[in-house]
């Protein structure tokens, strides 16, 4: 594969202009990049400029790349005219399995040989996409977040029949184009964020089934509780700080038994030794040196600041009283 090296990308192509479509443009028009849409609805084009305007504000105070400018956007009249000069092509159609499969082989044979082309897709592997495409090696997954021109993580998985260059490829291009990226060397159904997230989502629609809690009182449970440290460290770093100065070790020791307690409808892995050493060695990796002293007192600013960031602080809420 002779792409041209991810620094090097000018011309992106967005295929599929709905709400993650339009979030890729507008994410790659504020970091520089010259974006060609196309999406098959007639109302499109005037749906796709409304959508990069209203996101426009908050990415110039984000901080907008030299040169960037919303008018480096074309909107192609046919998928061959947008796809004919790209350097990077991401897909957001419709999540129907078929659609896509029909679509991605569509690029491959629209698009010069040696681009990746990615695809959205929430949840389908990439082996079950790329079935009819002449190429299968540059197609791969590359999942954002809602929007994906304020959330940072992509992450990236290959197919079978995907290269592995394909994937270094992309990857590299994303960190380049201002993602944060995950890597997977495997297709993990959901991958990796929103197996968690249906975790999580499976519970609460239990509760709520069952009549144990109401919707505001799970989404006040995360946002006034969990919420607030996840969105500076994962839940097992926070879980290592609920076991004190042993950290992850004695949290599992102290907590591990309640696992088997049913509180959760999803099944509990059985925690083996081998389990709790890998908890344990993760954890300890992922603190990359720092104490849990340094761990608490980052986890106690980061609290803070997001508080005050969603004018939650104490003192924040008696001013805007004051002044209404
Ligand atoms: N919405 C989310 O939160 C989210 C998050 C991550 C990934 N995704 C994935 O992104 C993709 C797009 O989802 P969305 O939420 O933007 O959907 P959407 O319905 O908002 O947009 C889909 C767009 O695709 C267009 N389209 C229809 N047929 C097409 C075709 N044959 N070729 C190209 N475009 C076509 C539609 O006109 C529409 O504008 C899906 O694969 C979805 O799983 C969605």
């Amino acid at each position: 594969m002779t792409a041209v090296p991810p620094r090097e990308v000018t011309r992106i192509t967005c295929i599929g202009a709905g709400v993650i479509g339009g979030g890729w443009v507008a994410h790659f028009l504020a970091r520089g990049y010259d974006v060609t849409a196309w999406d098959p609805a007639p109302q499109a084009p005037e749906k796709l400029r409304r959508l990069v305007d209203a996101a426009w504000p908050a990415l110039t105070q984000l901080g907008l790349a030299e040169g960037a400018a919303k008018d480096r956007l074309t909107v192609a009249a046919t998928l061959e005219e947008a796809c004919a000069e790209a350097q990077f092509v991401q897909e957001s159609a419709p999540e129907k399995l078929e659609l896509k499969q029909q679509l991605l082989a569509q690029l491959d044979a629209a698009t010069p040989r040696d681009v990746v082309i990615a695809s959205s897709t929430s949840g389908y592997p990439m082996t079950d996409m790329q079935t009819q495409a002449a190429g299968p090696d540059r197609l791969l997954v590359g999942h954002p977040f809602n929007p994906p021109y304020l959330i940072p993580l992509v992450e990236v998985a290959g197919g079978d029949l995907t290269s592995e260059r394909a994937v270094a490829w992309a990857s590299e291009f994303y960190e380049v184009a201002g993602k944060s990226v995950i890597t997977m060397n495997r297709e993990l159904p959901g991958f990796i964020a929103n197996r968690l997230q249906e975790a999580l989502w499976r519970e609460a629609l239990h509760m709520v089934a069952n009549g144990e809690a109401t919707v505001k009182e799970i989404d006040d449970s995360i946002t006034e509780g969990p919420g607030l440290r996840w969105a500076f460290m994962g839940p097992c770093l926070t879980f290592a700080l609920a076991g004190g100065e042993g950290g992850m070790g004695h949290m599992l020791d102290h907590f591990g038994p309640s696992l088997k307690s049913p509180w959760t409808r999803l099944e509990a892995p059985e925690l083996d030794s081998a389990l709790r050493d890998a908890m344990v060695a993760g954890c300890e990796e992922a603190a990359a040196g720092r104490t849990i002293a340094d761990l608490v007192a980052e986890r106690d600013q980061g609290v803070i600041d997001v508080l005050r960031a969603t004018g939650r602080l104490p003192g924040a809420k008696a001013e805007r009283k004051a002044g209404s």
